[in-house]
Order: structure tokens, then C-alpha cells, then sequence
């Protein structure tokens, strides 16, 4: 049985990241979307936060595959593809600008485990210019954030917002 890990932050999930989960899913038999943090990010989201975003907003595509688990890991990614037995780790590109960060990190991991592949996945010029720091700008301003993430995704974001100015009264 093929599988791939799918790792991110994901904070939060967009439509870009909504995309790629399903074509791996007709490539692969098992995807596993893998919520990991990154010491370089502060994150919007807590870790919970960001696996419960993505689990309801793949529940439709769920019901058609069933083949899309979303886990959490505080380990190297590297380390959780090996307890799994997955060979492949797959990353989606959008830029030109994304190519350094991505290469520097398919590099690191080929060096702590070299039998994993990376494999690269372009995102749909769709959602080419999406991303999460982005999106979280908008809501920050207030703006309408529905062009970019699942409809349950842009609610929390509202929520979060409503929350902080609550917390400024
Ligand atoms: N659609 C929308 N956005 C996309 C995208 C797509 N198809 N592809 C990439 N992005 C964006 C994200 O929105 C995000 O944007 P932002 O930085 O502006 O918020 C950015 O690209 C990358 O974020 P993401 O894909 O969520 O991953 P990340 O770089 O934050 O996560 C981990 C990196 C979590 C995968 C990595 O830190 C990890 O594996 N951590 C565990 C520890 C580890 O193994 N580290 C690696 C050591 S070499």
C-alpha cells in the first residue's frame, strides 16, 4: 500500500493545502496530513486548534476517499515517517520564492534519513499565492477571508478575532 506523509503548520489550513491533501489522495492509497510545529513560528492556532481545523474541513472529502488521516506530532518528521514505515514526505511548492526554504529542508532530511523521499507538488495557480501567514493578515484586519479557506476555517478565524477585541474592552 502506497502512503505519504503531507507535514505542515497549517496555521490555518487553506484551500491551497485543502488541494493538495485531495491530488495526493488520488496518487497515493494513504495520505497522512501531519500537524507539526516549527521553532522558527509563533503560531495563531494552537497545535489541537489546527488538527481540529483541518479534520472537519476534509470531512467531505473524507467521505469520498476515506484514505486522509490528519495526526499530530511534536517529532522530526523524518522520525515520524519512519515509526509509520512511509517512505515518502511530500511538500507543495507555489513560487519560485518557496524553492530555497523547501531544497534546504528536502536536503536536512535526506541527510538524517536518507531512504525517505521528498517529493514536490506544485500548488494549483489557483491557490498559488495563498498562504497561511496571508490569510491570517486579512483576519487581522477584519477582512473577508472566505476566498481562501474552507468555510469552517474562516469562522475560527472570525471567532479568534472576536475573542481578541473582547479581550481590549
Ligand atoms: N497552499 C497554501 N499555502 C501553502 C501551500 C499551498 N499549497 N504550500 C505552502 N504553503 C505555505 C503555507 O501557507 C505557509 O505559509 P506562511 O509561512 O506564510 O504561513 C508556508 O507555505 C509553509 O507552511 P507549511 O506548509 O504549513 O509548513 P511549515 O514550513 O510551517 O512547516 C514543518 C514546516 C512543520 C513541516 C516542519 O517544520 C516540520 O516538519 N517540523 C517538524 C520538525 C522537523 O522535522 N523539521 C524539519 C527539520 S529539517
Amino acid at each position: 500500500m502506497s502512503a505519504v506523509v503531507y507535514p505542515g503548520s497549517f496555521d490555518p489550513v487553506t484551500k491551497g493545502h485543502i488541494d493538495v491533501i485531495v491530488r495526493l489522495s488520488a496518487i497515493f492509497d494513504r495520505v497522512v496530513v501531519l500537524v507539526a510545529d516549527s521553532p522558527r513560528k509563533n503560531y495563531l492556532f494552537s497545535h489541537d486548534e489546527r488538527v481540529a481545523l483541518i479534520q472537519q474541513a476534509i470531512k467531505q472529502v473524507k467521505k469520498r476517499s476515506g484514505k486522509i488521516e490528519v495526526v499530530s506530532s511534536k517529532m522530526l518528521t523524518v522520525n515520524f515517517a519512519i515509526q509509520k514505515k512511509i517512505d515518502v514526505i511530500a511538500r507543495s511548492v507555489r513560487t519560485v520564492s518557496d524553492w530555497e526554504y523547501e531544497y534546504a529542508m528536502a536536503d536536512a532530511n535526506k541527510k538524517l534519513a536518507p531512504k525517505i523521499e521528498t517529493l514536490f507538488i506544485m500548488a494549483d495557480p489557483t491557490f498559488g499565492f495563498i498562504s497561511s501567514s496571508l490569510v491570517r493578515e486579512v483576519a487581522a484586519f477584519e477582512g473577508d477571508t472566505t476566498p481562501f479557506v474552507p468555510g469552517n476555517v474562516s469562522r475560527a478565524l472570525k471567532n479568534k478575532n472576536s475573542v481578541k477585541t473582547r479581550g481590549k474592552k
